[in-house]
C-alpha cells in the first residue's frame, strides 16, 4: 500500500466526540487494495489538503433523501436505475454527451416506471466515475524500443490511458481535474432536474420513435408495440390529469442522483465532511457510493471507509462471495439495519447466477437485513473479441437478468433495480442487440476508457425487456 500522510489541519467541524473510533483516515490504518502507487506522495498530500478544503460537491440532506427512496425500494415499492459510464473521461467531456446520457436513463426509467408501476430511483454512474480498480498492475505494451511494461490505466482520476510511461504515471493534479469536472456535471445536472428536462408527452414520443424503428426492422420483436400503446393511455390520461403526475415524471423537479465505486481513498477522504444538517460524516462526493468487487475485504480499507459515512453504499457481490461473509458485511456496513443503507449490486455472469444468487438471498433473507438487491449484469459476462477488443453479449446480459429475475421470484424477494454500463451514443461496444452488432463491427465506434458499455439502442432495448420481467 502506498504510505499517505493524513490530512490534519481539513477536519475542523468534525463532532467532539473524544471516543469516536472512526474519522475520515482511519482506513490508513487497514490495507488498502487497488491503490495507486503514487510517484510523489508529498504532492499527493497537498493535494488532498486543497481538496479537503474545497466546497462539498452533493449535501447530506440529498443523501438521506436517497436513502430514503433506496429503503422504500428494498421493501419492494421501488425500482434503481443506476446507470452510466464505465469510466468517465477527463479528455472527452461535453455538454451534450451529459444530455444524451440523461435523456436515454430517463426513457428507460419511464419505460421501466410503466412496466413495474413501480417509482424508479435514477442514480447515474457519473459526476465522479473516474477510477478504476484493474486486474493486472501493469501491462506490457509495445514502446518504440520494443515491449515495455507500464503501470496499467486506473481511470483519469488517477493516469491517462495512452500506454507510454508518462501517460500512465499517477498525477495528482487529476484528483483535482475529476473534482472540477464533477462540480460541472453536477451544475448541468442540477439545471436539467430543477427546471425541466422534458415533458413526459416528449419522452414519449422519443419512446415511440425507438419503437417505430425497432417495428421496421424485420427480425424485430413487435411486443414493445404494445408496451408503448399502453403507456400513451397513460400518458393521456396525465395530460388531463396534471394532479396525477409525481415527482417521479421528468417534467419538472425530478431527482436524479449522482454515485461512483469509492476506489481513490484519498480522494473520498479530503470530500468527507462533518455535516451539522444530518449530525453524521458525509462522503459528499457523490450522493451514493460503492465498493467494488475487488476492494469488498472486511478487514480492508474500502469496508473500514464506507463503514463511517452516512451516505447510501453499494457493494459488488460476486460469484466467489459466501454467504457467511456477505452476512459479516451487511453488519458491518449496516449494523442497524437501516433500509436503503445498503443496496447489493450481484454481478456473477449469466452462467453462475442462478446457482450463485440463491444461497446469498436466502441468508441475507433468513438474518433479515433490508438490502436492496440489484443486478449488474455487465461485469459477469466480459471477453475479449475475436478482434482483441473487450465486449459482451447482449444475450448475456439479458439472461443474467432473467435470471435474477427468475431467482427473487422463487425466494419471494423483490428483484430492486439494474445497474448498467450505458451511453447514449451509437457506440459499438457490446454484441448483440437489433440492429445487432457483430465482432466485426466493433472498432467502428469503440470509445469506452475502459469496459464496454450498452449504447442508446441497446440500452432501450434492454429496458423495454426489463419492463416485460417487471410486469410479470
Ligand atoms: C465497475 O462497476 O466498473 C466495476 C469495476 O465493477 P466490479 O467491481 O463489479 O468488477
Ligand atoms: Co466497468
Amino acid at each position: 500500500m502506498t504510505s499517505f500522510t493524513p490530512v490534519s489541519s481539513v477536519f475542523g467541524t468534525s463532532p467532539a466526540d473524544p471516543d469516536a473510533t472512526w474519522d475520515p483516515g482511519s482506513w490508513q490504518s487497514f490495507p488498502a487494495a487497488q491503490q495507486p502507487d503514487w510517484p510523489e506522495p508529498e504532492r499527493l498530500a497537498q493535494t488532498v489538503d486543497q481538496l479537503a478544503l474545497l466546497p462539498p460537491l452533493v449535501s447530506g440532506v440529498e443523501s438521506a433523501r436517497l436513502r430514503e427512496a433506496l429503503g422504500a425500494a428494498a421493501a419492494g415499492q421501488g425500482f434503481l436505475l443506476q446507470a452510466g459510464d464505465c469510466a468517465e473521461s477527463l479528455r472527452s467531456f461535453h455538454a451534450e454527451s451529459v444530455h444524451h446520457k440523461v435523456k436515454v436513463i430517463l426513457q428507460m426509467a419511464t419505460i421501466l416506471a410503466f412496466g413495474s408501476g413501480l417509482p424508479v430511483i435514477k442514480v447515474g454512474r457519473i459526476a465522479g466515475q473516474m477510477a478504476k480498480p484493474r486486474s493486472n498492475p501493469v501491462e506490457p505494451v509495445d514502446g518504440p524500443d520494443g515491449p515495455l511494461v507500464v503501470p496499467s490505466y486506473r481511470g483519469d482520476m488517477v493516469n491517462g490511458s495512452a500506454p507510454t510511461p508518462e501517460a500512465r504515471r499517477p498525477d495528482p493534479d487529476r484528483l483535482l481535474r475529476a473534482y472540477y469536472q464533477s462540480a460541472a456535471s453536477l451544475n448541468l445536472l442540477r439545471t436539467f432536474t430543477e427546471h425541466g428536462f422534458a415533458t413526459l408527452d416528449e419522452v414519449h414520443a422519443w419512446n415511440r420513435q425507438y419503437v417505430g424503428r425497432t417495428s421496421e426492422r424485420p427480425s424485430s420483436d413487435q411486443r414493445y408495440v404494445s408496451l408503448i400503446d399502453d403507456m400513451e393511455h397513460v400518458v393521456r390520461y396525465l395530460g388531463s390529469h396534471p394532479g396525477a403526475r409525481t415527482s417521479e415524471l421528468p417534467d419538472r423537479g425530478f431527482d436524479f442522483f449522482t454515485s461512483h465505486e469509492a476506489l481513490i481513498l484519498p480522494y473520498e477522504q479530503a470530500l468527507t465532511r462533518w455535516d451539522p444538517a444530518t449530525g453524521h460524516w458525509q462522503d459528499t462526493s457523490a450522493h451514493m457510493v460503492w465498493i467494488g468487487e475487488r476492494t469488498r475485504q472486511l478487514d480492508g480499507a474500502h469496508v473500514e471507509f464506507a463503514a463511517g459515512i452516512d451516505n447510501p453504499i453499494g457493494v459488488k457481490v460476486g460469484p466467489g462471495m459466501t454467504p457467511e461473509e456477505l452476512l459479516a458485511l451487511c453488519t458491518r456496513l449496516d449494523p442497524t439495519g437501516l433500509p436503503g443503507r445498503l443496496t447489493l449490486i450481484t454481478r456473477m455472469g449469466a452462467g453462475r447466477i442462478r446457482e450463485a444468487l440463491p444461497p446469498l438471498v436466502r441468508a441475507v433473507r433468513e438474518a433479515g437485513h433490508p438490502v436492496l438487491w440489484v443486478c449488474d449484469p455487465m461485469h459477469g459476462n466480459t471477453f475479449t473479441g475475436e478482434s482483441g477488443l473487450k465486449t459482451r453479449r447482449f444475450a448475456d446480459i439479458l439472461d443474467e437478468l432473467r435470471g435474477f429475475f427468475e431467482v427473487h421470484r422463487s425466494e419471494g424477494t423483490h428483484p430492486g433495480g439494474v445497474h448498467l454500463e450505458l451511453t447514449g451514443e451509437d457506440v459499438t461496444e457490446c454484441l448483440g442487440g437489433s440492429p445487432e452488432i457483430l465482432d466485426a463491427h466493433l472498432a467502428t465506434r469503440y470509445e469506452t476508457a475502459c469496459d464496454p458499455r450498452l449504447n442508446r439502442t441497446q440500452a432501450l432495448e434492454l429496458a423495454f425487456l426489463t419492463a416485460e420481467m417487471l410486469q410479470r
